[in-house]
C-alpha cells in the first residue's frame, strides 16, 4: 500500500515536471507567447509611443494610427499582438537581439537600416517639415543656417539637418524622443523642430496656445517611407507583408487612415512602392 503511494506521488512529480517543461516552450524564441487556447501566437511588437498622432499615450493605454494599423494587419494575418512602449533606441536593439517579433513607430525605410532590418511594403508616405514659433522668419530649410535645431536623435529628421549644415554641428540638440524635441523650442531653448508632416502638423493644430506653424521644404527633404521593422531574415515578414496588402486593399487602411487625419489616404503612391 505504502509503495503504491510511493509511487504514485513520484508518477505525479514527474508529470509536473514534464508539465512544467511544455509551459516554458509556449514562450518562442523571439520575445512573443503562444496562446494556444486562442489559437494564435501573440507578437511582440516594440514602439516609442512619445509620436502623436502615430503611437503615444492616453492614460496607460498606447493609441495611435500605427496601433490601429498594425491591429488591422496582425488579425488579417491570423495573430494577436502586443504593442509595448520601449522607447526609440531600446527599439532597434530589441530587433537586432531579435527579443521583439516586430517594430512599428513610424520607421522610415532607408538603406542604411536595411541592413540591419528587414522591412515590409511601405505603409505610410512622409517627410520631414519644420515647425516655428508663428513669427519666425524661417521660411525654407536654409534659413536653419546658423539657428538651433531641435530633434529627436537617430531619426531621419537629424539626418536631413545634418546633410545641410554637418555632423556634430553645435546648433543641433538632440533628443530621446520627439516630445522633449518640442518642449525644447516652446521653452525657447531652439528656434526650430524638424520631424515628420504629420506629427508636426497636428501638434501645431492641437495646441493652438503654443503659436507654431509648419514649414514645408520639398526641394530639402525628401520624400520618405514608413515600413514595419523586423529582426533580419524574419520568418514574420513575408506573412505580414500579404496582410499588409490586404489591409490596403480592403479598405480597412482608409476607414483607419480617416479616422486619424480626417481624410482620405493616396493609396495608389503606396501600392506603387510594393
Ligand atoms: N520617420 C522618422 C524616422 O524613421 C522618425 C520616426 C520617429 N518615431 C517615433 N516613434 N519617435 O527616423
Amino acid at each position: 500500500m505504502k509503495s503504491t503511494v510511493k509511487l504514485l506521488g513520484i508518477l505525479m512529480l514527474l508529470a509536473g515536471v514534464i508539465l512544467a517543461g511544455c509551459g516554458k516552450s509556449s514562450t518562442n524564441q523571439t520575445g512573443g507567447k503562444d496562446t494556444a487556447a486562442a489559437g494564435k501566437k501573440t507578437l511582440r511588437v516594440v514602439t516609442d509611443a512619445a509620436y502623436a498622432p502615430f503611437e503615444y499615450m492616453k492614460g496607460d493605454k498606447i493609441v495611435g494610427f500605427d496601433v490601429d494599423f498594425i491591429q488591422a494587419v496582425v488579425k488579417e494575418a491570423g495573430y494577436k499582438a502586443e504593442v509595448v512602449h520601449v522607447g526609440w533606441d531600446p527599439l532597434f536593439v530589441e530587433l537586432e537581439n531579435k527579443r521583439a517579433d516586430l517594430g512599428i513607430s513610424s520607421i522610415t525605410i532607408n538603406d542604411e537600416r536595411k541592413q540591419t532590418y528587414d522591412f515590409s511594403h511601405p505603409y505610410f508616405l512622409s517627410t520631414n517639415k519644420i515647425l516655428v514659433p508663428k513669427n519666425s522668419p524661417v521660411t525654407s530649410a536654409e534659413d536653419l543656417k546658423n539657428k538651433v535645431v531641435a530633434v529627436q536623435n537617430g531619426t531621419t529628421g537629424q539626418e536631413a539637418v545634418e546633410k545641410m549644415f554637418g555632423k556634430n554641428n553645435k546648433n543641433l540638440k538632440k533628443f530621446e524622443n520627439n516630445n522633449l524635441a518640442i518642449m525644447e523650442l516652446n521653452s525657447g531653448g531652439a528656434a526650430a523642430v524638424v520631424a515628420d508632416n504629420a506629427v508636426v502638423e497636428v501638434y501645431a493644430k492641437n495646441n493652438p496656445e503654443k503659436k507654431l506653424k509648419v514649414i514645408e521644404d520639398s526641394k530639402n527633404f525628401a520624400i520618405e517611407f514608413y515600413g514595419l521593422a523586423f529582426p533580419k531574415g524574419s520568418k514574420l515578414r513575408p506573412e505580414l507583408d500579404k496582410a499588409v496588402e490586404k489591409v490596403l486593399k480592403n479598405g480597412t487602411y482608409e476607414k483607419i487612415y480617416k479616422k486619424w487625419f480626417g481624410r482620405m489616404p493616396d493609396i495608389n503612391k503606396l501600392k506603387e512602392q510594393q
